[in-house]
């Protein structure tokens, strides 16, 4: 492990200690399972979003060593989704499935939610040296889904909202501006 891997370690982990420290200060405002809820979530979309950044940063500026923190970013966007679920099914839930279930069908805003988990779920899954020889070429078409997995959380998301939807349409516009960075139109200019 490279010593700047460290700092991003490091950096993964800090909005989960710092919503331990939180539970442990009983300090997580009047709501606290919908403060974890809502942090949770947005964690783990701002780590896909930051995790997609990477290939146009490097395109662009030709910064080439975060492509080595790429996979511990896109694991840690998959951890703070894990944990968001967990809260969900546990806090606000309370492990009662037969309302989970009627959740998922009834809801669409929590169904999208699934789906991008389950995306999320087969690329940590998929995210070893194993799997990418195993599955060759197919393993970058999997992975190709990450896209899908951003949209549907960002839609996830503005689907939730029921007011204020500006931070929901500022990842959406994030999302947008990486993707146009991502057409060959993106890379004019580069020589
Ligand atoms: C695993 C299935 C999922 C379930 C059951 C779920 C459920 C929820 C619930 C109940 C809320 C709060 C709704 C409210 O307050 O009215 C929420 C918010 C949110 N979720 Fe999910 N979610 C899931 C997956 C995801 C995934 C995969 C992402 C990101 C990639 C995500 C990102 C968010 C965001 C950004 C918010 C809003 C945070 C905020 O208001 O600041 N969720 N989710």
């Amino acid at each position: 492990m490279r010593w700047w891997k460290l700092p991003v370690f490091l950096a993964g982990l800090a909005p989960l200690l710092w919503l331990a420290w939180g539970v442990y200060r009983e300090d997580l405002g009047p709501n606290p399972v919908e403060y974890l809820t809502h942090a949770t979530g947005d964690w783990a979309l701002r780590l896909l979003l930051i995790t997609l950044a990477i290939t146009p940063l490097r395109r662009l500026f030709g910064w080439r060593k975060p492509v080595l923190v790429r996979r511990m970013l896109g694991l840690f966007s998959f951890f703070y989704a894990c944990l968001h679920l967990i809260v969900w099914l546990w806090l606000d839930r309370e492990w009662q499935w037969a309302g989970m279930l009627e959740d998922v069908l009834k809801r669409p805003y929590i169904t999208v939610g699934m789906l991008a988990f389950a995306i999320l779920l087969a690329l940590a899954l998929t995210s070893n040296l194993f799997s990418m020889r195993r599955l060759g070429k197919n393993w970058q078409r999997l992975h190709r889904l990450v896209y899908g997995a951003a949209a549907l959380g960002i839609l996830h998301y503005i689907w939730l909202v029921k007011a204020d939807l500006l931070l929901p349409l500022t990842y959406l516009a994030v999302f947008g501006l990486l993707m146009v960075l991502r057409l060959p139109l993106g890379r004019v200019g580069q020589g």
